[in-house]
């Protein structure tokens, strides 16, 4: 954001602490400046209503215990006009390779995970948490009716990723 934006006060917020130490590792190396972070709960942000002109995520979505409020909650921090943008795994919905992804992610993936990562528990939560997930154009609906307006998303990620932006 403050790339095109400069002089934008940016803010990152997790509730984990250790996803807090991570960013502030990968800030420190970028040398990146004038971005805060702070422990808050997306389902209760601590800042006013209208406060951003632009509110994102990126792969939270679908492990937010309420979903509907926590668009609820990006929607009213950001200001009006101002854009609400959620990037998300998703199952790709073409039949063929929705198969194929699902095999590699359901079966390789925890075994990867628990290979490199020493985690099959955490790479075998996040093929579940796809599943589990809304499919985009639900995710669509769940944000116009958060209040959002001309929301829309696109595929990325030979269809993996979904990417919806709505207006506030
Ligand atoms: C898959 S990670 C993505 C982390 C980061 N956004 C990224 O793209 O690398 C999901 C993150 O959502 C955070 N999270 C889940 N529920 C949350 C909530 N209610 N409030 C704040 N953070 C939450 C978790 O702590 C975790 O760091």
């Amino acid at each position: 954001m403050r790339a095109v934006a400069p002089g934008r006060v940016v803010v990152g917020a997790d509730f984990s602490e250790a996803m807090l130490r991570h960013a502030r590792v990968k800030l420190a190396a970028r040398a990146a400046r004038g971005v805060g972070l702070l422990a808050a709960d997306a389902l209760a942000l601590p800042f006013g209503d209208r406060t951003f002109a632009c509110v994102t995520s990126a792969f939270l979505l679908r492990n937010l215990a309420d979903l509907a409020a926590g668009l609820g909650e990006m929607r009213r921090v950001t200001m009006p006009g101002g854009l609400v943008a959620a990037l998300e795994i998703t199952r790709p919905g073409v039949r063929g390779w929705d198969a194929i992804f699902g095999v590699y992610f359901n079966r390789v993936v925890p075994l990867i995970g628990a290979a490199v990562a020493g985690d099959r528990a955490a790479y075998t939560y996040l093929p579940e948490s796809v599943e589990r997930f809304v499919a985009p154009p639900e995710l669509a609906r769940m944000m116009t009716r958060a209040g959002l307006r001309d929301v829309r998303y696109r595929r990325l990620g030979l269809g993996t990723i979904a990417l919806h932006v709505g207006a506030a």
